[in-house]
């Protein structure tokens, strides 16, 4: 490992890596779901202490988030004295997950007559807070202005999602997806040190018909792309996600806009360009496809004989142009030694693209590349390279708005 990929670990380690999370479960038949949101937490690095109020107990027992957390429970205001002091002072962020409407009006109206309000009243950190409980309880004035000045104070709200609620009807207020949750808390712990940059990001595959029914396209998932534009999104930037067809749920507060072809996904790219300060090409554009589409299912014999075209190279397009956001590509590539000399091409592509920063992506490990959690990178600038550990691809993600971070700095300063 290079000194400077050392150096982004650190930085990822600022994030959920390390963050100490007190975490608030109220009174509500999601609360068993805080022992999948435990794990989910603990998986990405971050340690977990739980507070319980009584009422949660009928849910989901003291124990089972003893277990999922590792940690003692607590739950009683005089059990261990000056805990609702040393708890919170101990947490870098709180998270109450489900919350009730109960303890949102304790924590609207500044009480602490248990240890969960309590401690909410003493912590002087970010709190994020999923609600959880029927329709009517949500929409209610009451609960609607609690929750009005919890997020004035200060508070993140991760809003429920509408569905089937636990008393048999339909409306808004089951507890937020464990994974909405998780990003929120991300987001609440992350830095904004790209507030003020507008990003477009490009992910995924492109998708070029033969016919109606077949189609010239490649394995990518959209799994980097998408993670780059959250965590673009969780560092204060304004972003764009441009994204060819993908199973991954566009994330929260970041505009989108799908496309199918790399003809679309030029358009949609030049289109947003006007303001956007960095780009960063993390798509799959596939790079033919067939001089004319066929109207009805052509015959087999028509398909083997199709002739193709090479498609638009968007990044070289951007590259050549004299004033530009600062623009980032990726390049798929298999690994050096007896498989090939991909990152010799992926270095060729730095200069010839017109980039500042290829992402060179070995996708000749099962561990890397299309489809995988994790990646295999060496980032290449002008005149260096930054061979990056195998890491999870929010993790890339990072380093990556890191060396951006770095780059839009220095060309601030000139
Ligand atoms: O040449 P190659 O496809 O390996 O280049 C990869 C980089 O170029 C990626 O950032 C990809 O998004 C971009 N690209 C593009 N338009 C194409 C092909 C690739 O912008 N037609």
């Amino acid at each position: 490992m290079t000194n400077s990929s050392l150096k982004n670990r650190k930085r990822v380690a600022k994030s959920l890596r390390d963050s100490r999370i007190l975490l608030g479960v109220t009174g509500s038949v999601a609360a068993y779901k805080a022992i999948e949101l435990i794990k989910g937490l603990k998986e990405q690095g971050a340690s977990v202490r739980v507070v319980m109020t009584d009422a949660s107990k009928n849910f989901v027992t003291p124990l089972s988030l003893q277990l999922a957390s590792g940690e003692k429970v607590y739950g009683d205001l005089f059990g261990e004295p000056m805990s609702h002091i040393s708890l919170p002072k101990d947490a870098d962020i709180m998270v109450i997950a489900p919350a009730t409407a109960s303890i949102a009006a304790k924590a609207a109206n500044g009480m602490a007559d248990d240890l969960l309000s309590a401690c909410l009243l003493s912590f002087r950190g970010r709190v994020v807070i999923a609600p959880a409980m029927n329709w009517r309880m949500y929409e209610s004035p009451a609960f609607q202005r609690n929750l009005k000045r919890l997020i004035e104070d200060g508070a993140a709200l991760v809003p429920p999602d509408k569905g089937l609620l636990a008393c048999g009807e339909e409306g808004v207020g089951r507890m937020a997806a464990i994974g909405k949750i998780i990003e929120a808390i991300k987001s609440a712990v992350s830095p904004k040190d790209l507030l003020g940059e507008k990003i477009l990001v490009t992910a995924g595959p492109t998708r070029e018909y033969i016919d109606p029914v077949r189609f010239i396209s490649n394995a990518s998932t959209g799994k980097m792309g998408y993670a780059i534009a959250r965590a673009a999104k969780r560092r204060g930037a304004e972003v764009t996600l441009i994204s060819g067809p993908s199973a991954i749920e566009p994330p929260a507060g970041v505009g989108f806009i799908p496309v199918v072809t790399a003809i679309q996904m030029r358009d949609a790219v030049l289109g947003h360009l006007p303001g956007a300060t960095v780009i960063v090409m993390a798509a799959a554009v596939g790079d033919f496809a067939p001089e004319a589409m066929g109207k009805r299912k052509l015959d087999k014999a028509a398909v083997s004989s199709i002739k193709l075209k090479k498609t638009p190279d968007i990044l070289s397009e951007l590259g050549a142009m004299k004033k530009r956001p600062l623009l980032i590509g990726f390049a798929a590539e298999f690994g050096e030694g007896r498989r090939g000399d991909g990152l010799k091409r992926a270095r060729r592509k730095l200069i010839e693209k017109g980039a500042d920063i290829i992402v060179f992506n070995d996708v000749s490990r099962k561990d890397s590349g299309f489809g995988a959690d994790t990646n295999k990178v060496v980032m290449l600038l002008k005149g260096r390279g930054n061979d990056l550990p195998l890491m999870s691809k929010d993790e890339v993600a990072e380093a990556v708005l890191e060396e951006i971070h770095a780059l839009r700095a220095k060309r601030k300063r000139f």
